[in-house]
């Protein structure tokens, strides 16, 4: 039987819930993505972070990630991030830098408000070249957190899990 795992970065919370939603329909083992510093997670100070996470992204920053991620022995890996700034937020970049996703099977998502996947999942292609890349799932952040069970069965369905 073919081994799973989700791999996701959230802040405010709402990629979380997909993540948790994804693992408890396929059985997957979840981990997060926590940054060595971490983000500010209070919806008070929005524009702070808007404005830090444009600075990483406008100087190709690498975030460094905190805790040690095994992806070995995994053949599925769901990866889950936000839409920052029209594409992914830099830790993703310090992801691929960092692991080996070779002859693996991703399957990315997102959460987002209005941008989709931003080309974030053919960016992934670009970055994890040996890697197979299947369809991936964009849901608004509103969804998330209403509850994205059905949303997540039919896309499950879709991709024959
Ligand atoms: C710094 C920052 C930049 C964002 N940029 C975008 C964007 O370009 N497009 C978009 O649709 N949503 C954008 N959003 C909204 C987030 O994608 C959305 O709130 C997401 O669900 C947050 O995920 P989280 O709760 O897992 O942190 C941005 C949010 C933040 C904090």
């Amino acid at each position: 039987m073919s081994k799973n795992l989700v791999l996701y970065f959230s802040v405010y919370g709402s990629t979380k819930l997909v993540a948790e939603e994804i693992a408890e329909q396929t059985g997957a083992d979840l981990v997060e993505i926590e940054p060595a510093i971490p983000y500010d997670s209070n919806k008070n100070h929005y524009n702070a972070l808007a404005r830090f996470a444009q600075k990483e992204h406008d100087e190709d920053m690498r975030p460094a990630i905190k805790n040690k991620i095994s992806i070995d022995g995994y053949d599925n890996i769901f990866i889950g991030y936000p839409m920052w700034w029209y594409t992914f937020p830099m830790i993703i970049y310090t992801l691929f830098d960092q692991y080996n996703f070779s002859d693996k099977t991703i399957i990315p998502f997102n959460t987002h408000m209005g941008s989709s996947d931003g080309g974030t999942y053919h960016t992934i292609e670009k970055l994890a070249p040996k890697a197979r890349v299947l369809k991936g799932l964009p849901i608004e952040m509103s969804e998330a957190e209403h509850g994205c069970t059905d949303a997540v069965a039919e896309w499950m369905k879709s991709l024959n899990f």
